[in-house]
């Protein structure tokens, strides 16, 4: 196994049944994702890209295939050894944030390695704050949700993922629900860390403004990887203007 590639995909198939229908959401894919990568899975609505991320993410299993993640046959786990893989391995980020109301920005971030267990509250909080001031929210900590903005929101999202230093970051939509300028300072976020990191980075989506941030480009089309875009050496790009 070549130990340069993080994610393999092997004649991913997933069937949905509901009644007498089947829909074919994974029609079989087939890709190879390498180590540190900052990759982007694009393709249009019902294309398949939640689906395939929700494979990879170990939140649901294939009809047929196989994910294969730093070398683990995944989709072979028991429930328990999901449970860690999705616990340890995986940072997620969403369209949405989902982020805890009712916690601060920092208890958010911490929960990640409240779940990991092992973690004194004191190098909890320490963690935390560290890594929001990597995010850009130094000063931020102690704030709700509710007094963030939703790029500011998104960040603290990307600081939970970040912190339990997964292998692997996927994010559904990230900058699915924030405006232009905002999404653009999110992407470029995102590829920042993956550069500093080396955290291998899969974003699902079908904003083509954010695949300039990618090193490839996977395009899905009804359930199938129709061609593969490789990037020049990306660079971070020129800032954007701050809102
Ligand atoms: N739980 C489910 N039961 C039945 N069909 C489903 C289910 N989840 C997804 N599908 C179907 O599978 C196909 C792929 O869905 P998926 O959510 O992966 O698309 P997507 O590319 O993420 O789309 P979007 O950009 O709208 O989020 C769609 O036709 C969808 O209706
Ligand atoms: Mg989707």
């Amino acid at each position: 196994m070549n130990e340069e590639i993080m994610v393999v995909a092997k004649n991913l198939k997933r069937i949905f049944e509901f009644g007498e229908t089947e829909v074919h959401a994974l029609g079989g894919v087939d890709l190879s994702i390498k180590k540190g990568e900052f990759a982007i899975i694009l393709g249009p609505s019902g294309a398949g890209k939640t689906t395939l991320l929700n494979m990879i993410g170990g939140i649901d299993r294939p009809t047929e295939g196989d994910v294969i993640v730093d070398s683990d046959v995944i989709t072979e786990y028991s429930l328990d050894q999901l449970n860690s893989y999705r616990r340890n391995d995986v940072g997620w980020i969403f369209q949405f944030f989902n982020i805890v109301a009712s916690l601060r920005a920092w208890e958010n971030v911490g929960l990640a390695l409240e779940f990991q267990g092992g973690f004194s509250k004191k190098q909890i909080k320490e963690r935390s704050f560290e890594l929001l001031e990597q995010v850009g929210l130094g000063g931020k900590e102690d704030r709700f949700p509710s007094q963030l903005s939703g790029g500011e929101q998104q960040r603290v999202a990307i600081a939970r993922a970040l912190i339990k230093k997964p292998k692997i970051i996927v994010a559904d939509e990230p900058t699915g629900n924030l405006d232009f300028v905002t999404g653009q300072s999110i992407a470029e976020l995102m590829l920042n860390l993956n550069r500093q990191e080396n955290t291998t980075f899969i974003v699902v989506s079908h904003d083509l403004n954010i695949t300039q941030y990618a090193d490839r480009v996977f395009h899905l089309r009804m359930g199938k990887i129709e061609h593969i875009e490789e990037q020049p050496q990306n660079s971070v790009p020129k800032k954007v203007q701050e809102e």
